[in-house]
Parts: structure tokens; sequence; C-alpha cells
């Protein structure tokens, strides 16, 4: 009884914490462009890492709350193909992060039914990433619940190209003719191919810039900004984006 009434008042609480928002339209895609990591650790007189440190902690929050809210795919910009131009250093630093997150939480995301995907280049990535990334792929592969899709080593511009190299290869064995290229065509040879385009993107920090972040895929997103960096950003600050994206209205080019 007394468990059945903690419950239920930890579902008020949340319903309380949630009345910004209308439970219908939560966005079913949200994508996040997690900037200011660096700006963050220099602010409080920390290594750049520091911040990486504290931003991948803020994962867990954002996750959980996502999946509360009824979202249905996070994907999370965390290492773009461009990263690689830092130093190594923090370059190393970034690619242990995915292994440190899911040694610690894969088995809550278990737990709570998510499914980790990824999307970019994996190949590339040192061998401890790899094997962390595929264990955790592989032992939620059937899972049902929210899709959290790690953009790893992933640039837009990369995704095309191989995309319209795929296409063309097509068409030259004959198998498809240049009249069936079509948006559909385009989508399905993406990273994203099973996945609907995000509805709401986020980016933290102040930056107001894609940097070659799902270029095709965010054509009818619609975009919130804010200046917190992403170590600081927490559960209502996503409350905060979902509820401007809920007064917004969405017309695809129509009327
Ligand atoms: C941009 O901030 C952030 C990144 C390049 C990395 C983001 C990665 C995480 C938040 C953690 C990833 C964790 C997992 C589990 C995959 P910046 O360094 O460019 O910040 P700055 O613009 O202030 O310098």
């Amino acid at each position: 009884m007394l468990e059945k009434l903690s419950k239920w008042k930890s579902t008020i609480s949340s319903r309380e914490k949630n009345k910004d928002i209308d439970d219908i339209n939560v966005p079913r895609h949200i994508a996040i462009i997690m900037d200011g990591n660096g700006r963050w650790a220099k602010l409080k007189g920390l290594p750049r890492v520091a911040g990486h440190h504290e931003g991948m902690k803020v994962i867990n929050k954002i996750v959980r709350k996502a999946d509360e809210l009824g979202v249905e795919i996070l994907t999370l910009y965390a290492f773009s193909t461009e990263n690689w131009k830092r130093p190594k250093t923090e370059v190393d630093y970034l690619l242990k992060l995915p292994e440190r997150f899911l040694n610690k939480e894969l088995p809550t995301l278990i737990e709570k039914n998510v499914k980790v995907r990824l999307m970019g280049s994996i190949e590339q990535l040192p061998e401890h990433t790899q094997r962390a990334v595929t264990k955790a792929m592989k032992e939620t592969e059937n899972n049902t619940g929210l899709v959290l899709n790690f953009a790893l080593n992933y640039g837009s511009r990369y995704e095309l190209i191989n995309a319209v190299k795929d296409i063309a290869k097509e068409v030259e064995s004959g198998s498809m003719s240049v009249e069936d290229i079509d948006e559909s065509v385009i989508s399905e040879h993406l990273m994203t191919a099973e996945l609907r385009d995000p509805d709401l993107l986020i980016r933290t920090s102040g930056e107001l810039r894609l940097s070659n972040f799902m270029l095709w895929q965010v054509a009818y997103s619609e975009f919130w900004f804010t200046d917190v960096l992403w170590p600081d950003f927490n559960e209502q600050h996503l409350v905060e984006a979902i509820a401007v994206y809920q007064k917004r209205a969405r017309r695809y080019g129509g009327v």
C-alpha cells in the first residue's frame, strides 16, 4: 500500500514538473548538438576533458527524462568527423567516454528497454570504443523503447557522399533507374534509414550553426538554441525546449 502511494505521488509530481508541456504532442525524435563542454571547463579553471566528463554525466539525466516524456528517438552528437582535428589527448579522452558511459549505464538502459544505436563510421574508432558500442547494440537490439542514437564519428557530408555513391552503383548495375531517385531513396541510403527525421533539434552553448549534423534530416525540424552550456543542461531545459516546440506551427512549406 505504502509502495503504491509513493509510486502515485511520484507520478503526480512528475506530471506537475511537466505541466508546461502537452503529453500528446511530444516530439517523437529529438536530436541534440551537445556543445560547450570546453567553455564550461574553462570557466571553472579545469582542463577541457573535465567538461567532457561532466557532459557525459548529463546524458544519463536527459535519456531518462526523454524516456519519461515519451520521446521515441534521442540522437546525440557525441563525436564528429571533424573532431579528429583536436589534440590527440582530447580525442583519446572523448573516444573513451562511450565505453565509460556504457560500462556504467548499460544495465539500466537494458532495464528501461532502451535500444542503443550508432550513426557514424565505426571502423575508424579505437577497438575498445567499437567493442563497447557493438556490445551495447547487440544486448539492446530487441528492445522496443527509446532509441538512443549516438552520432559517433559522424559527419553529414560524408554520409551524403556515401549515399550518392551507393545510389550511383545501383544505377550503374541496372537495379535502379535515374528516374527512381526521389526523397525516399536518398533517406533510405542514409545512416538514419529506419528512423524518422528529427522533429526537434537542440543546440546548447549559444552557437547558431549545424556543424555538419544531419543536414538532410533536419530539413523540416524545429530548432531550439540555448546559451546553456551542455554540462549545465538539465531536465527542465529539455522540458522548456519541448514547450517552445509545442507552440510552433509546423507547416512543412504549406500554409
Ligand atoms: C562539444 O563541446 C562537445 C563535444 C565535441 C563532445 C560531446 C561529448 C559528450 C557530451 C560526451 C559524450 C559521451 C558519450 C557517452 C558518447 P566543445 O568541446 O566543442 O565545447 P567548446 O565549444 O566550449 O569548446
